[in-house]
């Protein structure tokens, strides 16, 4: 009834005024990349070890089956899409990335990589971060082949971009082994330096491509998840060294976010921290309903957080209960914590704004 209302009068105004921003909403192109926080299935089509094609993969998923999302169900880009009533966006792989469908916007992230081109190097055949981007770019001349240079221009300048990057620039490179290249390369201080400036040149280059609001997410509590438990724990505390690598690096990713917004004079790249998201449910998990943010629901060993979550693993009769999924990743219900703080968050959460805000503004334009 209200609807029907705030139609029919969007309606009347338009004709008098202006096109009518509810009567007219169009839809958004939604574009993605990083690493398997985000990955909807790229690395199923690749010949790498860092994948999620077995079962329990998916076990919550609509189709109950693996897609390759490295999560019991949907993952931080679904819930994106679905709350902001957008299309699901494929992996750039897919052969069903075809026609229409190149509308919506494409996800290029791929399990393993980092910031730095050497990190994930053990998964064999990933898509490296600049091949993302060079992938990006194949993308976008195949739009201008359906839709022409202009519309593919504008297409791209009003999507919204997510980014997850530089977990796996630690857990596997730096801390990956003791006494690591990286490590004897590197103090951690310096280390964090120099990921923050590779950070930046990636950026860059998404803003050269013509993105225009960028999501970019910290890296989580690394020294928490289950994995770095077993791995580095005794006493089950988080790990104080993963720790340190995130305080040290969060912050100066923000600052590094502002001087770019400042350098493009627009407010382009959006801040999530991941780690203050992380931190809510890691440190009261009953708060959020969870039994427990120690144990995984997949794997084995302590915490479940030794090797990958595989069909003999043990599983968690109801996922909804764990923090996370698997030694790595969040459970469904977790990921779903995280978008409504990406959607809702005060600033402490999203700097300079939160989503929900970032599509009111981008609609009156
Ligand atoms: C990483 O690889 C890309 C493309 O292959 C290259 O342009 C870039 O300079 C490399 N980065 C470093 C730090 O070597
Ligand atoms: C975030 O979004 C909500 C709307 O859901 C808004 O009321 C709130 O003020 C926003 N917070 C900030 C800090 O932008």
């Amino acid at each position: 009834m209200t609807n029907a209302l705030v139609l029919g009068f969007c309606a009347i105004i338009s004709l008098i005024v202006a096109p009518c921003s509810i009567s007219a909403q169009p839809t958004r192109a939604f574009f993605v990349f990083g690493d398997s926080l985000v990955d909807s299935g790229n690395n199923d089509f690749l010949a790498t070890t860092a994948r999620a094609d077995a079962p329990p993969y998916g076990i919550d998923f609509p189709s109950h089956r693996p897609t390759g999302r490295f999560s019991n169900g949907l993952n931080i880009p679904d819930l994106i899409s679905l709350e902001l009533g957008l299309e699901p966006t494929l992996p750039y792989l897919s052969p069903l990335l075809v026609g229409e469908q190149l509308l919506n916007g494409a996800n290029f992230a791929s399990a393993g990589i980092g910031i730095l081109n050497d990190t994930g190097i053990q998964f064999l055949n990933i898509i490296h971060i600049y091949k993302q981007l060079k992938l990006f770019q194949e993308y976008q001349l195949r739009l201008s082949a359906h839709i022409g240079p202009e519309g593919a221009r504008n297409l791209v300048n009003r999507a919204l971009v997510l980014i997850t990057l530089g977990g796996n620039d630690f857990v596997n490179n730096y801390y990956l082994v003791p006494y690591s290249a990286r490590s004897r390369q590197f103090s951690l201080p310096d280390y964090v330096r120099y990921l923050i400036s590779e950070y930046r040149k990636v950026l860059r280059r998404l803003y050269d491509l013509g993105t225009r609001r960028v999501l970019v997410t910290g890296t989580g509590p690394m020294g928490c998840v289950p994995a770095e438990l077993a791995m580095r724990s005794r006493t089950g505390d988080c790990d104080v060294e993963l720790q340190r690598a995130a305080a040290l690096f969060n912050p100066q990713l923000v600052e590094m976010l502002n001087a770019l917004n400042e350098e493009v004079g627009s407010q382009v790249f959006i801040a999530a921290n991941a780690y203050r998201m992380h931190m809510d449910f890691v440190s009261n998990p009953r708060a959020y309903g969870f039994v427990t943010s120690k144990i995984a629901c997949c794997g084995q060993g302590p915490y479940n957080g030794i090797g990958l979550c595989t069909p003999a693993s043990n599983l968690c009769p109801n996922r909804d209960l764990y923090a996370f999924w698997d030694p790595f990743h969040p459970s469904e219900k977790a990921n779903r914590i995280i978008v409504q703080q990406i959607l809702r968050g005060t600033t402490e959460y999203m700097h300079p704004m939160n989503l929900t805000t970032i599509m009111d503004l981008d609609s009156m334009t």
